[in-house]
């Protein structure tokens, strides 16, 4: 077994954490979220910080940290404007748009345009959806919950409706060879599919 290095996250600086904690949650799925605002200004951002929460009702989560000043990132701020947003998987064809519209732009501008993507109707939600990408879920505000001193906000939506394109779909599952997600790993690092690995349980039953 190795020396295993040792970390209390109360004595090491925030940046360490940050990078023992993306480094070892890898690779993370990457929460695109597409939002509006009240005046109709669209936005794009990605949230590596994202999960699945829930099956009944389906429920996703996204981490939102608040700019270094304390305010809210505008995807955020649109969340809980409208109550909704969209996720959208990133996939391979796009993975550089997405980095993209990581960086930071005025309030009135959308990364929509910065980028050239495609802005498409929902149908339950006001926010838009990315044209470019083979899956959606319309998603309504459940909650935001804060944690710790920096009141570090994680948004909890409630699918309400998803869209997935039929090339994608393999007799019920969402195929990955088709899908080609990306996912993030640290630093400035990200990640393609690598070799399926396949094992049923032993109870045989599908998943
Ligand atoms: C791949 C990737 C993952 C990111 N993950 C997160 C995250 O989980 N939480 C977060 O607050 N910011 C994350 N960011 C940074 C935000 O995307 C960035 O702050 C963005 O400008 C926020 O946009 P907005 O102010 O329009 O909401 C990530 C950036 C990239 C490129």
């Amino acid at each position: 077994m190795p020396d295993y290095l040792e970390f209390n996250p109360s004595e090491i600086d925030r940046r360490e954490v940050y990078r023992l904690l993306t480094g070892s949650v890898v690779p993370r799925p990457i929460g695109w979220a597409s939002t509006i605002d009240k005046n109709g200004n669209t936005n794009l951002a990605p949230f590596s910080f994202f999960t699945v929460v829930c099956v009944v009702p389906p429920m996703i989560s996204l981490t939102i940290a608040r700019n270094p000043d304390g305010s809210e990132k505008h995807t955020l701020k649109n969340i809980k404007e409208t109550g909704d947003f969209c996720f959208n998987v990133v996939t391979e064809p796009v993975w550089q748009e997405m980095v993209d519209t990581g960086n930071a732009i005025p309030e009135k501008e959308s990364e929509f345009d910065a980028t050239g993507l495609t802005q498409l109707a929902a149908l339950k939600v006001k926010s838009p959806r990315v044209g470019e990408v083979p899956i959606h879920f319309e998603c309504k505000l459940h909650n935001v919950f804060e944690f710790g001193p920096n009141k570090h906000p994680l948004v909890i939506g409630e699918v309400v409706y998803f869209h997935v394109d039929p090339s994608c779909m393999v007799n019920g599952y969402i195929n990955m060879e088709k899908l080609l997600p990306i996912g993030r790993l640290n630093g400035h690092f990200y990640s393609k599919l690598g070799q399926i690995l396949e094992r049923e349980f032993e109870d045989g039953q599908p998943r």
